[in-house]
């Protein structure tokens, strides 16, 4: 399995700090956020992680230099950033139909206190293969900072990206993971721009399920730490003390 991590955003909620170093470098312990989240995707069975990134952004495979990575890494450069949606297409070349599914790990989402990537591979299986998503319940007055998601049964009927309090179809929110087939990249492919006219990845999901594509919701075990923020990096810090390899 090749897992995908979207790394190329300019952080611009952890300004000015992120003028120079990106987000994605903020140490937890004495290793940065992308590597806490790359042994999260070798944890969860991928054999190769493909990290989106930016020109602009060098700390992230110097890193890999000092600490070489246990799996194969592919580096991928998004040029110009239109949302969460194109940056994963910028990887789809790097996929078909024999990788069956891709493991989308968000950059500035760490989770602590549980592999969440490993528990949704396994949640997948157990259902027989279908696609999984990350999900996690959040207050009202904050579904316009998340993909909200409409759940009838077991599976995710519809979804808004960052909808007002009056059109959320619920509070249960993008977490962060999503475990999806590789058919994704074809509706990336032809997605049209959504919220702030950004090409959004929950857009392109919410086409395939309704094309009949089975997503399971999944609360995975932990919690999920926001690093795109500092007051989410205070949280992280304290939620990872004595829970880091160094
Ligand atoms: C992205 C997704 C959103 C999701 C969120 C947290 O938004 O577009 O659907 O709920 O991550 O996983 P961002 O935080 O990049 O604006």
């Amino acid at each position: 399995m090749k897992a995908l991590i979207p790394a190329a955003g300019h952080g611009t909620r952890f300004a000015p700090f992120t003028k120079l170093v990106p987000k994605e470098m903020l140490p937890i312990g004495a290793r940065p956020a992308i590597a806490l989240i790359v042994d999260e995707a070798i944890e969860a069975g991928a054999d190769e992680v493909v990290i989106i990134t930016s020109p602009e952004k060098p700390l992230l495979k110097k890193w890999f230099e000092i600490e070489p990575p246990k799996v194969k890494i592919t580096w991928v450069d998004q040029i110009e950033q239109h949302g969460l949606g194109h940056a994963v297409l910028q990887a789809a070349n790097l996929f078909c139909e024999k990788d069956d599914k891709v493991l989308i790990l968000l950059g500035d989402a760490l989770v602590s206190g549980g592999c969440a990537s490993k528990a949704m591979v396994e949640r997948s299986e157990a259902l027989g293969g279908v696609a999984v998503i990350g999900v996690e319940e959040v207050p009202l007055e904050k579904v316009s900072r998340y993909g909200i998601m409409k759940v009838e049964g077991d599976y995710v009927v519809d979804m808004v990206e960052k909808p007002s309090v009056d059109e959320a179809p619920s509070r249960l929110a993008v977490a962060g993971r999503y475990l999806l087939p590789v058919k994704i990249f074809e509706y990336l492919k032809t997605q049209t721009p959504g919220k702030g006219g950004e090409i959004q990845l929950t857009d392109s999901i919410k086409r395939m399920i309704s094309d009949g594509t089975k997503l399971a919701p999944y609360v995975y075990p932990g919690k999920r730490q926001d690093i795109g923020n500092p007051d989410g990096y205070y949280a992280a810090l304290t939620a990872f003390r004595g829970e880091c390899k160094s």
